[in-house]
């Protein structure tokens, strides 16, 4: 019984080991080079059509199959769901279908290999949602465009279980977030892999096209894309400047709360997506923006309970003018609900969205931001942006959902609304003025 056991395991041993041979025998020769250079957690920064996606896919494979735990599981992340499956999905079909016995599974992007090792794909659509999981190796493609506690909250620690490793990929996109920081990371420890392929260099993708892709784009946008250059800014982004002006003129910083000041808060409330709530507290002009919050499948009571938590003094919360919409099942408003809960709550005024944008555009210009606490919130106004339509290749004139939404959406009611409905005027008796009569300010 014995012997064959361990017959049996030795046949495995070899065929896994055959499979990865397979696997990597795949790779071009610059693919190949980051293989073999790669450590536990790696960046890799590569031009366009380098091959990055199936590189990180034929690695991830043989990562699974050289895992020496029970179940091992891998991991592929895209900034959304559309783009795994569109992007990645094909890929690992075609990949894993070299292994007989794969079972795919089309409604969770998963393929199981015969010997039970599971790749799976996944996206920062809903970051929380992927709390909880173990992986022994995960790949973040294109992590420029995923809200930095992906990493942070939620993938590094799935890693730490069984010491799994870490590939991140794409071109980069401005010198901010999660790309930005992992590149940083990587070049300053001595235990990250990092890797830089920029088109002028690697001649994976020929002359020819080289020419005719610098004549579609600006230069900017060919350095990025192609030389791997940071100073662009996101394609299409709404408020990428007015962030950036803030950047430099040191409002994005260390904004404490003062004390005794009251702290308001501007919501935007998802039914089926995340809740966003920016924390801040008005001096005069200025907005100050002290914290930052996302919710996912949590109710109101539990977010509120969350707000105490944090121990801030409060004043008002700014929410989207449907919160007055009755719930079909329990036919109360989450109005109500909110103001049960001890919530004094002003409904934004409504408008267009894009109107609303433009409004924002200039509200942010007089906000600071902490530098910490809202680090998630300050990626999503940077990076909220119009739909790119790819078939007609102009920019929409729509926001496009995605993960920066929600914080975008919030900052747009709490511009919407204005600092001055805040300041709680009405009704209260100037004393210094009693002179002149009763003057309501
Ligand atoms: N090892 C490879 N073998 C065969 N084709 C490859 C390989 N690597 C990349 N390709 C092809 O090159 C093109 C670009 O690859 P992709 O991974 O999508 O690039 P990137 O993600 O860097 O833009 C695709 O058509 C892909 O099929
Ligand atoms: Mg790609």
């Amino acid at each position: 019984m014995r012997r064959s056991k361990s017959k049996t395991k030795q046949i495995v041993e070899r065929s896994s080991l055959s499979n990865r041979t397979e696997v990597v025998a795949h790779l071009r020769p610059h693919q190949r080079a980051v293989y073999d250079g790669m450590s536990r957690f790696n960046t890799l920064l590569a031009h366009r059509r380098f091959g990055k996606t199936v590189l990180a896919i034929l690695i991830l494979i043989e990562k699974a199959l050289a895992c020496e735990e029970r179940r091992p599981q891998v991991h592929y992340y895209c900034p959304s769901y559309k783009q795994a499956k569109r992007v990645a999905w094909s890929y690992v079909k075609e990949f894993t279908a070299l292994f007989p016995g794969t079972q795919t599974n089309e409604l969770e992007l998963k393929a199981t290999l015969a010997d039970g090792q599971v790749i799976q794909l996944g996206s920062a659509d809903n970051p929380d949602d992927s709390r909880g999981i173990y992986s022994d190796f995960v790949v973040l493609d294109e992590p420029a465009q995923m809200p930095p506690r992906m990493w942070t909250e939620v993938l590094r620690p799935a890693l730490s279980d069984r010491k799994g490793g870490m590939l991140a990929i794409g071109t980069p996109s401005g010198r901010h977030g999660l790309f930005y920081d992992l590149y940083n990371q990587a070049i300053n420890s001595k235990d990250w892999w990092s890797g830089v392929y920029r088109a002028s260099e690697t001649a994976v993708v020929d002359e020819e096209e080289l020419i005719s892709a610098r004549r579609a784009m600006s230069k900017a946008e060919y350095d990025q894309e192609y030389e791997c250059s940071w100073d662009a800014a996101v394609k299409g982004s709404y408020w990428a400047e007015v962030m950036q002006s803030l950047e430099i003129g040191g409002k994005i910083t260390s904004v404490l709360p003062t004390y005794g000041k009251q702290t308001h808060i501007a919501l935007d409330l998802g039914i089926n997506d995340a809740t966003a709530a920016w924390f801040f507290q008005t001096d005069g002009e200025l907005c100050r923006v002290i914290d930052y919050a996302e919710y996912t499948n949590m109710g109101l009571p539990d977010i509120v309970e969350d707000w105490r938590q944090r121990g801030y003094t409060y004043g008002k919360v700014i929410a989207p003018h449907d919160i007055q919409v009755r719930s079909l099942s329990t036919g109360v408003t989450r109005h109500q609900t909110l103001t049960e809960l001890g919530c004094d709550v002003i409904v934004a005024p409504k408008g267009t969205v894009i109107e609303g944008i433009d409004v924002t555009r200039g509200f942010l210009s007089k906000c600071m931001f902490d530098r910490d606490k809202c680090a998630d919130g300050i990626e999503a106004l940077r990076q909220y942006r119009a739909d790119w339509q790819d078939k007609r290749g102009v920019l929409a004139l729509r926001p496009l959902h995605d993960w920066t939404s929600h914080g975008a959406d919030a900052m747009r009611y709490l511009a919407v609304t204005g600092l001055d409905t805040l300041e709680n005027r009405w009704g209260q008796i100037d004393y210094s003025q009693m002179d002149k009569g009763l003057v309501y300010a």
